[in-house]
């Protein structure tokens, strides 16, 4: 692999192969990572990622476009009839832009938008004081109930009632549980707001009927491609006809320049991907593979955000748990014991962004390399086994020999037909 890269560029390529062994002998609970099919990976190391095509399909501004234009015709179509949308958009770069674009393409800056706290499990683009929501429209935020940790929808009514905002926003970076994309979509219509759902997180679930799905009930709804999707880095921007010109305006020439064309090919190989019996058995592995993890965790004494999961991902809270970590001290000794997650405030956190008082957990880079419940109970044993006894180097080294071994049995790149997983009832649409 990489001979090419060897031949001119040994610096890099040996760095390269460093961060894949890297990655290949640890064990990946980042709830927002995955591993891309070979065929995913293939598509987006082509040529094409250098041709300019500013524009959309029989409308560009470059020439020699014609084959380009099957390939990003073959991807709308594949994204509109895998969520049912009347329209898509292969564009954009990433999740934040994809939200830029639709923010772009329902309201007028310093219209008021309602979103999801990101202390309370939301995105930064959602708001966030510091990101370009922030500071291009008025935010009004919603949160939890801080008893049952779940959206308090009644509260989002009312806040709605208050503030009349042009648009409301659902979705999340760290909620373990579905979200009821209904009653948000009844919320914006009873104070005339457009409704954009934001399944970054969950779309892969939502594509395998395993999450409830926005696309009937929401005006725009946007997801990445590169999170539970399994696809490229990248993401996508589904919407009613009625905003369909709204939105490709505002993704060219609004947000961005010209499009990536190898990570449109590449979208296109991850929708047809996802349309395939086992995408669905994977992503059932997915659910059940999270509901072990929290299983797990909750029998050796953690408290669990919401005390367990309906998706891929599960926050620990270390305040209430039996040891005096924070976040963040709780994610690097587990990256040295060879299992990477991160730090991450739980709702009602006293703690900064910085340090938190949770680790967040997610399945679905584990489960792509082939992870089982089984393995994920002992993984929850593991972690307890360390948070537990920060101090006990033996405990780290038998946990990291452990991580190895799971590594060698499972390896990266390898293509798997999941099978079903046996237990756990999961959400059906
Ligand atoms: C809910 C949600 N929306 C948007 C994004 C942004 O995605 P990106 O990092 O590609 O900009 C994320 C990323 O974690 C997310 O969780």
């Amino acid at each position: 692999m990489y001979s090419d890269l060897h031949h001119s560029d040994p610096v890099l390529a040996a760095l390269l192969v460093n961060s894949l062994r890297e990655e290949e002998g640890r064990l990946n609970l980042i709830a927002s990572e995955n591993y891309a099919s070979q065929a995913v990976l293939a598509a987006q190391g082509c040529p094409l990622s250098s041709k300019y095509a500013e524009g959309y399909p029989g409308r560009r501004y470059y020439n020699g476009c014609a084959a380009i234009d099957e390939i990003e015709a073959l991807a709308r179509t594949r994204a509109r009839e895998l969520f049912g949308a009347e329209h898509a958009n292969v564009q954009p770069h990433s999740g934040t832009q994809a939200n830029m674009a639709a923010y772009y393409a329902l309201v007028d800056p310093g219209a008021t938008i309602l979103g999801m706290d990101l202390r309370q499990g939301g995105h930064l683009s959602h708001g966030h004081p510091a990101n370009f929501s922030g500071r291009t429209y008025k935010i009004v935020s919603y949160g939890l109930d801080r008893e049952t940790e779940r959206i308090d929808y009644d509260a989002v009514q009312k806040l709605a009632e208050e503030h009349r905002p042009a648009l409301v926003v659902a979705g999340a970076s760290s909620y373990p549980r579905a979200i009821d994309f209904g009653r948000f979509a009844e919320i914006a219509k009873s104070v005339g707001a457009f409704f954009l759902a934001d399944i970054a997180h969950v779309a892969g679930l939502v594509a395998a009927r395993l999450h409830p799905d926005p696309t009937p009930v929401a005006d725009v709804v946007t997801f990445t491609t590169h999170k539970t999707m399994r696809g490229p880095r990248g993401a996508v921007v589904l919407s009613r006809t009625m905003h369909a010109k709204g939105v490709d305006r505002a993704v060219f020439p609004g947000v961005q320049g010209g499009p990536m064309l190898h990570e449109i090919a590449a979208k296109a190989v991850c929708f047809h991907e996802a349309s395939q019996e086992t995408f669905r058995l994977y992503q059932r592995s997915v659910v059940a593979n999270a509901a072990a993890l929290a299983d797990s965790l909750a029998a050796e004494g953690f408290r669990l955000v919401t005390g367990g999961t309906d998706n891929h991902l599960l926050l620990i809270d270390l305040s209430k748990s039996d040891v005096a970590l924070t976040g963040k001290q709780a994610a690097t000794l587990l990256e040295e014991a060879g299992i990477v997650c991160n730090k991450n405030v739980i709702p009602f956190d006293t703690r900064p962004p910085d340090v938190t008082s949770g680790i967040r957990l997610g399945t679905p880079a584990a489960t792509a390399r082939g992870f089982g419940s089984e393995e994920m109970r002992a993984v929850g044993r593991a972690i307890a086994g360390i948070l537990r006894a920060p101090d006990d180097e033996d405990v780290k080294k038998r946990v990291r020999q452990q991580v190895h071994d799971w590594c060698a049995a499972f390896p990266l790149g390898v293509e798997r037909r999941p099978t079903a997983p046996s237990s756990r009832k999961v959400f059906q649409a």
